[in-house]
């Protein structure tokens, strides 16, 4: 039954089956961020345009060509949301979020679009779960955001996780730093590739990102921020730094990490997986003391993190396991009605289980319960007796009907 439509390219339906593991994420996310005095947000899946170019940076990739824009029937620009940091900064001015106790703790789980080529780990609709913390410039914030990302990781049991931690100073310190790379980048110019050459104005970070060989080797000795922060910036990473040693969590420094959106100031983390190939960071962030004043709000000073629930997965391996059924009602002739008044009694004693829907003779009816994964089967017989089967062992007997339930509900 092969359709003539197809899901759009780099996007996927979730089918029944592929939902458990999601569903643990979100469970595990909830627990994790009430415990922590996070709160729920979500904001609209699009936006004005110029929030992104703003927010996001008019040099990035995201928008220089990956974001889905288009006109609305009014003659606005709209854009379907790439990343969730700009649109929540937005709510945050919008609501007055600034006369609440600061920081304002907020986390999402959602879909976010990206134009890019899709590949494995790599979608053009996929979902993130993020947090952020708006309103204060404190390390403890930072280090706090780090250990429950990493916690989140550690409860779902991702394998093979890492973290990468750098820091690229404060808007003054990271203009001074720009001008000194730009120095260094055109000296280099002719080793470089073509998109970093240029580039080298607009956004001279983005060299140390490129897969250019030629381009890699002149970054491998240029100098970093890290090298070079000073002042209230390396006294804030330090702290950063010994906070993270003081809850054990190990990293690994990176002077070379930028990430690839403009907002970020001071300290930047990544989490990469081992066995997600090209595609390895699972989740990142950091902070974006600035990104408010580019949207004309007043500064506040925040950080935050996004994870893609689909990376999680991959690294989980995706397993789609059928969470077992309890009983399989199975009727013969004639019993269908009572079938079903029984599976409604079992479920309302909180179990699970189902009945034939589709009027297969007894033998099909209980290779369905096989299928289902059914512990138990009860067979109502045409002449009003009833069979419990043990699935497992095969081993089956007569029960009194009325006993059924009690005796299932108490195993
Ligand atoms: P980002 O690094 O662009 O950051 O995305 C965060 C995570 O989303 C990535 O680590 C990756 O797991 C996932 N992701 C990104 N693009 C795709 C894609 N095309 N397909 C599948 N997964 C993808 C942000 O979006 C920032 N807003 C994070 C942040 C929050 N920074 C501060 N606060």
């Amino acid at each position: 039954m092969a359709s003539r439509f197809q899901a759009p390219k780099g996007t996927f339906d979730i089918l029944a089956g592929g939902t458990r593991t999601r569903e643990r994420i979100e469970h595990v996310a909830r627990g994790l961020f009430d415990r922590a005095g996070y709160a729920r947000i979500e904001t609209p899946i699009f936006e004005d345009t110029e929030l992104f170019e703003r927010g996001v940076g008019g040099s990035t990739d995201i928008v220089r060509k990956e974001m889905f824009t288009f006109e609305d029937l009014g003659g606005r620009s709209v854009t379907l949301r790439p990343e969730g940091t700009a649109p929540i900064a937005r709510a945050y001015l919008d609501h007055g979020m600034h006369k609440l106790p600061q920081p304002v703790k907020l986390w999402y789980m959602g879909p976010y679009f990206r134009h890019e080529r899709p590949q494995a780990g790599r979608f053009r609709q996929f979902n993130q779960i993020g947090a952020e913390a708006l309103g204060s410039e404190s390390p403890l914030v930072d280090a706090e955001l780090i250990m429950l990302l990493d916690e989140l990781l550690r409860e779902l049991e991702v394998p093979g996780v890492a973290l990468r931690l750098g820091s690229l100073g404060s808007p003054d310190a990271q203009a001074s730093y720009r001008e000194e790379l730009k120095a260094y980048l055109r000296e280099h110019e002719d080793e470089l590739a073509k998109d970093v050459r240029g580039r080298i104005d607009e956004n001279p970070l983005r060299a140390f990102d490129s897969k250019d060989e030629g381009t890699r080797a002149v970054m491998a000795k240029a100098p970093t921020m890290l090298e070079r922060l000073d002042g209230e910036d390396a006294e804030h990473f330090a702290a950063v730094r010994r906070l993270l040693d003081q809850a054990g969590i190990a990293y690994e420094l990176d002077g070379t990490l930028v990430r690839g959106l403009d907002y970020y100031t001071r300290t930047v983390f990544s989490f990469e997986c081992d066995r997600l190939g090209a595609q390895s960071e699972i989740g990142g962030g950091g902070r974006y003391d600035r990104l408010m004043e580019e949207l004309d709000g007043p500064p506040v000073p925040a950080a935050g993190w996004a994870a893609g629930v689909e990376r999680i997965l991959l690294a989980l391996g995706d397993e789609h396991e059928i969470q077992p059924h309890d009983v399989f009602v199975a009727a013969e002739d004639g019993q269908r009605e009572r079938a079903l008044a029984l599976v409604t009694e079992l479920r309302h004693a909180g179990l699970r289980a189902e009945l034939d829907l589709a009027d297969r003779v007894l033998k099909g009816q209980m290779r369905q319960a096989d299928r289902l994964g059914a512990a138990h089967a009860v067979i109502l017989d045409t002449d009003g007796r009833a069979q419990l089967r043990d699935m497992r062992s095969g081993e089956q007997r007569e029960i009194d009907l009325a006993q059924v339930v009690e005796e299932l509900a108490g195993r």
